[in-house]
């Protein structure tokens, strides 16, 4: 359970970053978003050296939907991996951040035309182009700035991974990129090849999210570079870079396994390399984009437990002050999570309680059966692995203020995302004047009902 930074001190309270967690809560108030810097700098490391070694000239690109901010921006970039956008907003937080727009790619299956003005613009590395009807929206309109954009192509390699099927990617039935065995895309790659304001260097994909098995993506590997070889038989189309997108696993709870950065690395290599031997291609150069594996286990959610009841019988309820507004995995996915308390975390677990979050649904249950010290009113509960996907998805349902998020890093908390105030909640609310006091609403002067 203890991940990254993460120990227990003499006083049994949980510690991250050198910072103790209760006072962390009693600092900046719950809920509350902690990010150990050290683990995300670690696993970016991790990633860059065993990429390094393996997967030689190849490139990681950390992917900013598991979260961004403007300070994991410049902590990435620090870091020197390129980054995944997938939106204008996205884009915007990199460029606010003075993220290098080179070693920007920009994914997505619809972006608009003023996301695509917004990377010309600012000449990111890579437009990610997601369909036929995009490769044409983008050459015209590059065509009428005498613009030209280096792109690659998202193929669907047909891989479908053992995970949760709304986080499945790679299959042929996706809203996403051109499948491989479509008899179009062929003729579309090589179409693109000839468009005056595009320059086509590679080809991407990606399969899906939280993968623990390594061979799907050595089988993806296989698959992509076979069909490199096919553009260059039939089209003496030779394309020199590879993107396989993200989508390594990390561990929710203690029995979780996931290969580590430097297996996959491994993976990738021996896979890329047999394969471009059996076809004498040569290597592509590679990139991953992995979001999850990076920031996924470093996120530590702190709440404050409210509400406890038992129902007879049947289980003891714990209720906290957040819940699916800024978790919604478990709502989603059926995702599960493991706990500590954080004022507890040396306790023996004696108690099976059930976490419910605060949210009017009865599907607001973060954690079903989990075995914790003695629960009181006032403890401070630590969900793990809340690092990715939880504040890039965290919502305002029922008006709930979205949570502060601090670094913790040697000793010192920073804050990286304030909380939000109920202001804030309504500083977009906007009433028609015929709704304010003394307005009248219809003629006459009467008021609706
Ligand atoms: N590249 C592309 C093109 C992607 O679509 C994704 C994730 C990634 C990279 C990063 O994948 P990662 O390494 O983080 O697995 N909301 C879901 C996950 C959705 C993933 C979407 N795409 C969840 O909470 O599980």
């Amino acid at each position: 359970m203890l991940k990254g930074t993460m120990s227990v001190d003499g006083a049994g309270h949980l510690v991250i970053g050198g910072c103790d967690a209760v006072e962390l809560a009693h600092r900046y108030g719950t809920p509350l978003y902690v990010l150990d810097e050290h683990l995300v700098r670690q696993r970016a490391q991790d990633y860059r050296e065993a990429f390094g070694k393996f997967v030689p000239g190849s490139q990681v690109l950390y992917a900013g939907k598991a979260l961004l901010t403007t300070a994991l921006c410049k902590i990435i970039a620090e870091e020197d991996l390129g980054l995944d956008v997938v939106s204008g907003g996205e884009l915007y937080t990199a460029l606010a951040a003075g993220f290098p727009s080179q070693r920007i790619y920009f994914h997505g299956n619809n972006k608009s035309h003023q996301e695509l003005s917004m990377a010309l613009d600012h000449r990111i590395g890579r437009i990610v182009i997601d369909s036929a009807w995009e490769l044409e929206a983008l050459q015209t309109l590059a065509a009428s700035r005498g613009d030209i954009a280096d792109i690659l192509i998202r193929i669907t390699p047909g891989v479908e991974p053992s995970t949760h099927s709304y986080i499945q990617t790679g299959q042929f039935d996706s809203k996403f990129g051109l499948p491989i065995n479509a008899k179009d895309t062929l003729s579309t790659i090589v179409q693109a090849s000839r468009m005056p304001n595009l320059r086509l260097r590679g080809l991407h994909c990606h399969i899906g999210s939280q993968i623990m098995g390594l061979e799907y993506f050595t089988k993806t590997v296989k698959i992509m570079v076979a069909f490199l070889a096919e553009l260059r038989a039939s089209a003496g189309l030779v394309l020199e870079e590879l993107d396989l997108g993200g989508g390594l696993g990390i561990t929710y709870l203690d029995q979780d396994e996931p290969p580590s950065p430097g297996d996959y690395a491994k993976a990738i290599g021996d896979a890329i390399t047999t394969s471009c031997r059996e076809h004498d291609l040569a290597v592509p150069r590679i990139a991953v984009e992995p979001g999850r594996s990076i920031v996924g286990e470093a996120g530590v959610t702190l709440y404050t437990v409210g509400a406890i009841k038992e129902v007879s019988g049947v289980r003891k309820y714990v209720a906290i002050d957040g819940g699916m507004a800024d978790n919604p995995r478990v709502a989603i996915y059926g995702a599960k999570y493991t706990a500590c308390l954080a004022n507890k975390a040396a306790g023996e677990p004696i108690e099976l309680v059930t976490i419910a979050g605060k949210c009017c649904e009865s599907g607001d249950i973060l954690i079903k059966d989990i075995m914790l010290p003695v629960v009181e009113t006032g403890d401070i509960l630590a969900v793990c692995s809340t690092g990715a996907y939880n504040y890039s998805m965290a919502s305002n349902y029922n008006r709930l203020p979205r949570p502060a998020m601090v670094t913790v890093w040697h000793g010192e908390s920073d804050i990286i995302v304030q909380r939000e105030t109920y202001e804030d909640l309504i500083r977009l609310d906007r009433v028609p004047a015929r709704l304010l006091e003394n307005q009248p609403v219809l003629a006459g002067g009467q008021r609706g009902t």
